[in-house]
């Protein structure tokens, strides 16, 4: 990406159920004091330790630290901060703080919709991967031993700020991550994202996010589109015993829905190669890792995808944009994962 230099952006989300602005900038951070919601007295701040940012909500302030990783999404993680939380006098006018990635904005985000029934939550990003989509939409949940997500809630912040000096510190692989979400936006938009600057470019997402989030807040429709790439991204993250992170697997499965829209003749070679571009362009891969050789695995592993509403359900490319369809024939899901080999 190109060095960031723009001026902080704010894009408003207007979900169905609250209307919240984005901030996205270098260092809109210390905005956290001025987006505070009225009538809020303490606020919890919810961390992982390796985040290493510090906030100050300008309010009476109480930080709890919580597991690294996925093991932080459990629901003995909600029961634990709740009873702090009430040990500690919140009541339903305070605010809960998520700061850190999306496995904090996703189990802050459940635990302020479940705490005395429902209380505001204000999202500080600090990954890339969140910024662009974790933190924006008011998808909420921790998961179960028998998977991920499955206990959770629609829930919309108060705001989100999203603080582009956070990347500087991220992991390079963390980055990667963010960076295979980031490649989706480019289908899901007319516009140039490689023409813009890092900031300019987290805000055009989370615009598109904004504009389909209004749409579609409870995912009855539109907002699968959002899942772009993500079929045989979950088949890979489920079977497993392959190092790719979620937005690496995302870009091979990117390249995988092109090749499919492609085969059922909804694009043309050309859109299939700025598929492979945009990818490379991220230095993400475009190929499945070589031992995932078992193409009736991954087929079985397509009709388990959450979005499959009446079989398998893909989301491919068209003249007309991005859409869901159904009906794609095992032989072309089978030929396309050989374009990818
Ligand atoms: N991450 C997809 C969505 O928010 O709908």
């Amino acid at each position: 990406m190109a060095q960031p230099h723009s001026q902080p952006h704010v894009v408003r989300v207007a979900a169905g159920s609250s209307t919240y602005d984005v901030h996205v900038g270098a260092g809109v951070r210390h905005r956290l004091s001025s987006v505070m919601p009225e009538g809020a007295r303490q606020a919890a701040v919810i961390t992982q330790a390796g985040i290493g940012w510090q906030v100050d909500s300008g309010l009476e302030q109480h930080v709890f630290t919580v597991a690294e990783g996925e093991d932080a999404k459990s629901l003995s993680e909600v029961e634990r901060l709740c009873r702090e939380m009430s040990q500690a006098g919140f009541t339903r006018s305070d605010v809960v703080v998520a700061l850190g990635g999306g496995v904090v904005s996703d189990l802050a985000g459940f635990v302020a919709a479940v705490y005395h029934r429902g209380i505001r939550y204000v999202t500080v990003a600090t990954t890339l991967l969140a910024q662009v989509d974790a933190a924006i939409g008011g998808k909420t949940a921790v998961n179960l031993p028998d998977g991920k997500n499955l206990v959770g809630a629609f829930w919309q912040p108060h705001a989100v700020l999203c603080d582009t000096e956070t990347l500087s510190t991220l992991p390079p692989r963390e980055l990667r991550s963010g960076q295979g979400e980031m490649a989706k936006y480019h289908f899901l938009t007319g516009e140039d994202l490689d023409a813009l600057d890092t900031i300019a470019r987290i805000a055009a997402a989370v615009h598109i996010k904004a504009e389909v989030v209004a749409a579609d807040e409870r995912e009855s429709g539109r907002r699968v589109i959002l899942n772009y790439g993500h079929t045989l991204a979950h088949a890979i993250e489920t079977a497993g015993r392959y190092d790719l992170r979620h937005g690496e697997a995302v870009a091979v499965g990117l390249v995988y829905a092109a090749e499919v829209a492609l085969r059922m003749g909804r694009i043309d070679t050309e859109r299939v190669a700025a598929h492979r571009r945009v990818v490379a362009s991220y230095d993400l891969p475009d190929r499945l890792p070589a031992p995932l050789d078992d193409d009736d695995e991954l087929l079985a592993l397509f009709a388990r995808d959450k979005k499959a509403l009446d079989g398998v359900t893909f989301v491919l490319d068209s003249d007309r944009g991005v859409e869901p369809v159904v009906g794609v024939p095992d032989s072309v899901q089978r030929d396309a994962l050989q374009a990818l080999r």
